[in-house]
């Protein structure tokens, strides 16, 4: 398998459109070039890139809030999927985080997303809340947190 870069894509606008499609690729709900561009240019905002043969695809956006850190998204195209790219960049945020002395991971999920449920719980990220109701057509948000 060829490997697989990580690249800290954060407070620089070098990837923004990189970053933009990739969302619209794999999200149904992304951000507008114009809210990533406030993502980038926000310190407190991690972002990662993944690229493979020159390819990009994966990303991760992840929030500091004093000795806290929220993970907003992390996408992979469907095609890369299942090949431990998502737990690459994972990695990154934690090793990141644990550098600026965070010491809780948190993020919301769609209860219906059971795949990313599967995939934090894998990570050791416990649900300490239901959210009733968070997205639209009511669909309830799983709140999960990690202490690393
Ligand atoms: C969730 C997501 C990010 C996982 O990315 P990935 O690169 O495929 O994940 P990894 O290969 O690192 O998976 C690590 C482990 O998580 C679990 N996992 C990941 N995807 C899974 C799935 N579809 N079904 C069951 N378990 C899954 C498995 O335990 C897996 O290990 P294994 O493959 O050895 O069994 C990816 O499915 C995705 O981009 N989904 C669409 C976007 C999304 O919903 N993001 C999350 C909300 S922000």
């Amino acid at each position: 398998m060829s490997k697989i870069q990580i690249i800290n894509a954060s407070n620089s606008l070098k990837y923004l459109d990189a970053l933009y499609e990739l969302d619209k690729d794999i999200f149904n709900t992304f951000w507008a070039n114009n809210q990533w561009e406030n993502e980038l240019k926000n310190e407190s905002v991690i972002t990662f890139l993944a690229v493979k043969e020159n390819k990009n695809i994966g990303f991760a956006s992840a929030g500091i809030c004093a000795n806290e850190i929220e993970i907003r998204k992390i996408g992979i195209l469907e095609n890369y999927r299942r090949q431990k790219v998502a737990s690459f960049i994972l990695r990154k945020i934690l090793d990141m985080a644990k550098a600026h002395g965070i010491l809780k991971v948190f993020l919301e999920v769609n209860e219906n997303n059971k795949s990313a449920i599967l995939f934090y719980k894998n990570k050791g990220f416990i649900t300490y809340n239901i959210r009733r109701g968070y997205y639209e057509k009511n669909e309830n948000a799983v709140c999960m947190q990690k202490i690393i």
